[in-house]
């Protein structure tokens, strides 16, 4: 059987991510360690590129690795200390890793906020920022129950505005920074009465009481892990390899 190479599921991935019209200040999309003419015999995918994962994805026979944050920016050369020790582990251990940061936050489909949104029966849903804004139609307990079932997460509810959540706005990730336009973009988020994000942030408390917006805090990696988990069906159907999600549970 025709080995599959590095560059062939890179590409794939490129392509499915729409990885070239998409800019990302934060992080270096693509294939960060490898080289193109390695085979893949088995893909796993993790949201954070670390030591623990790298360690797992070895034993479970990984030779290509996807995660969602990556190990530097576009135009950082640095390889030291964590960054070495990672970056020789892979290579010692002939593992590629392509990494997907904000073209799979807002990936249409198969982006992290696109997904929560499905979670919730989201609807009328337009981008915003690195987000999304969408109807949806829940009284703000049963979603936040929905949301820690669904993720596995303990979920973190600031509740400061109505009880039925009609309009929200999705961030996964850091993403509650969305709220502090409000009134730049008035138009456009004045009817929001639910942020959904990851990453727990002091600094929108008190603008979202003024504002009486509830906010949900799915916690940054849970909020992370939609989006990754949704490209493993259309990677099998693809290649008709074996792809592993890799949990490496943070709390955070
Ligand atoms: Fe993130």
């Amino acid at each position: 059987m025709k080995s599959i190479l590095t560059y062939e599921v890179a590409d794939f991935l490129d392509n499915l991510l729409d990885v070239s019209n998409i800019s990302d200040p934060f992080c270096k999309n693509g294939i960060q360690v490898g080289k193109s003419n390695l085979p893949v015999s088995k893909i796993g995918l993790m949201v954070d590129p670390c030591l623990e994962g790298f360690s797992r994805a070895r034993k479970l026979g990984c030779d290509f690795l996807i995660t969602h944050h990556g190990l530097w920016k576009f135009g950082e050369a640095s390889i030291i200390n964590t960054t070495y020790n990672r970056v020789k582990f892979l290579m010692d251990n002939n593992i590629s890793l392509y990494v997907s940061h904000i073209p799979l936050d807002v990936h249409p489909e198969y982006g992290n906020n696109a997904q929560l949104a499905k979670m919730c029966g989201a609807t009328d849903i337009v981008t915003y920022d690195y987000g999304l804004i969408c109807n949806i139609d829940f009284d703000i307990i049963e979603l936040k129950n929905r949301f820690d079932s669904e993720l596995n997460t303990s979920s973190q509810l600031l509740k400061f505005g109505s009880d039925l959540v009609k309009t929200a706005i999705i961030c996964s990730g850091s993403g509650s920074s969305v709220l502090k336009n409000y009134y730049k973009d008035y138009s456009k988020i004045k009817n929001v009465d639910l942020l959904i994000t990851g990453e727990r942030d002091s600094s929108i408390y008190h603008i979202a009481k003024e504002l009486g917006v509830n906010v949900l805090f799915l916690g940054h990696y849970a909020s992370e892990t939609v989006g990754l988990k949704a490209l493993i069906p259309e990677i099998k159907k693809h290649f008709n390899i074996e792809v592993e999600f890799i949990e490496i549970q943070t709390g955070l």
